[in-house]
């Protein structure tokens, strides 16, 4: 079996994202330079740091024949997706209108996988229609479903079967999703049986399995868990004469961030040698946040400060419709000010909250920003997945502008959506006054 060459796993930030004479810049452009030609709050990315991340998987997951495919949903912008997919990476989708981004974003229909617990017969007829790789199944009731609408089409469709093995994969509970109480996959012993009818049935081509244990994963081990019970299901399925050609392994590798180091990208690809590299299978992965995750800003000002109970509390311009992280995983994005701070020992504690009529709109406390004033520029780091694809327009504000950094280029990849276009979509008339209904109720 092929191994690969440890490499220094995490990105060098200083890279992409550095200080030149005391000023954050973002490759070759100054941050406060971008901020003048675009309102705040922005995410910012560095297409260098995706590249980055895609050639240090690649190569050590190549070696081993794995191919890649994007989590669309860590970062949905068609701009990111055609920039992964120019890599030679493909898609794995979850909805029917990440099919359309990754479609838009000229990905072939030949590398996206379609993963998700709910998908609507809507959502299989188009992806059967768009002749897509693979779809995830998850529940013996879509099985039917799939067979169902791959007949009206007289299609045949491609699937895989999610494995839910039962193991934790030992991050944050909400992202979590291989235990047996989650929602996710068809239980492990529940899978022979499942696997034979279906493989038994003319509309279906059953292809192999699939496993995602959970997200921001930084302990290996689970992973080695994992991959070593789907080695033992592919070993009890081919004894019982059915064919399992593919193995998805799914995402969930973890980045550094606050006092997290990142695992080791290495030890991963052996953990994946090991355990299921000598099946025969084509083997895929799943990540989105080791892709983008580091790769990307939040870019706020500070509009006040008050005296808090421990220090300042700053009022920022970025809130948890546009982050919603720090709300729903208490996550910590590592702030980096505009001005690289100087004495950052003895500056002031602030807890940095956004404008949101939340009380978790928090961003967390923060401590060697330096001294901060109203209209100060600060960036939230490692946004670049799961920031701008959860943003919403809740309390009724934009939603969040997009800009993306090539060398000394940039470019607004999403430009803000603003109020006006938002109530296009609602009924501005009095809708008392209008057309009287066609039958009066009943009573
Ligand atoms: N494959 C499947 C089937 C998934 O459900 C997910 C993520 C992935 C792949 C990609 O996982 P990743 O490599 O990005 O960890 N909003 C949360 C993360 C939710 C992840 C959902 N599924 C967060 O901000 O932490």
């Amino acid at each position: 079996m092929a191994m690969t060459t440890p490499r220094k796993i995490q990105p060098d930030q200083q890279a992409w994202f550095h200080y030149r004479a005391g000023e954050l810049h973002v490759e070759g452009l100054c941050l406060t330079d971008i901020a003048r030609e675009v309102p705040t709050p922005f995410y910012c990315y560095s297409a260098e740091a995706m590249r980055w991340a895609y050639s240090i998987l690649s190569d050590a997951l190549s070696p081993i024949g794995v191919s890649i495919c994007f989590a669309v949903k860590a970062n949905s912008n068609i701009a990111v997706l055609r920039l992964l997919s120019e890599l030679g990476c493909g898609m794995d989708i979850v909805s029917g209108g990440e099919l359309e981004r990754a479609l838009a974003a000229g990905a072939p229909s030949s590398r996206i996988i379609f993963s998700g617990v709910g998908k609507t017969r809507a959502e299989i007829a188009h992806a059967l229609e768009t002749g897509i790789h693979q779809i995830n199944v998850e529940s013996a009731a879509e099985i039917e479903v799939i067979a169902e609408v791959a007949r009206s089409l007289g299609r045949r469709a491609t699937i895989a079967l999610r494995v839910n093995p039962d193991v934790d994969a030992k991050t944050h509970a909400k992202i979590t999703t291989a235990t047996k109480d989650s929602k996710f996959g068809i239980a492990i012993d529940d899978i022979p049986e499942l696997y034979a009818k279906a493989a038994a049935r003319p509309e279906l081509d059953v292809q192999g399995l699939a496993v995602h244990i959970g997200s921001q994963v930084q302990d290996l081990s689970p992973f080695r868990h994992a991959f070593a019970s789907m080695a033992g299901l592919v070993t009890a399925l081919r004894a019982k004469g059915l064919e399992v050609p593919r193995l998805d392994l799914g995402g969930g590798i973890g980045i550094a961030f606050g006092d997290n180091p990142g695992p080791d990208i290495a030890e991963y690809a052996s953990i994946v040698a090991e355990t299921v590299g000598d099946l025969g299978c084509q083997l895929t992965v799943e990540p989105g946040r080791w892709l983008v995750g580091r790769a990307g800003l939040l870019v706020t000002e500070l509009l006040y400060l008050k005296d808090g109970q421990d220090g300042y509390v700053a009022i920022v311009d970025a809130g948890m419709n546009d982050l919603m992280r720090p709300a729903l995983y208490d996550a910590k994005h590592p702030v980096l000010p505009f001005h690289q701070a100087k004495g950052a020992a003895a500056s002031p504690r602030y807890r940095i909250v956004g404008p949101i009529c939340e009380s978790s709109d928090d961003f967390g406390a923060y401590e060697g920003l330096g001294e901060l004033k109203a209209g100060d520029l600060l960036a939230f780091d490692c946004a670049g997945a799961y920031g701008a694809s959860m943003a919403s327009t809740y309390n009724s504000r934009d939603l969040v502008a997009e800009v993306l950094v090539d060398g000394d280029h940039f470019r607004t990849i999403r430009r803000r959506q603003n109020i006006r276009e938002v109530l296009e979509l609602e009924d501005t008339g009095n809708w008392q006054n209008g057309p009287a209904p066609a039958k009066k109720a009943a009573g």
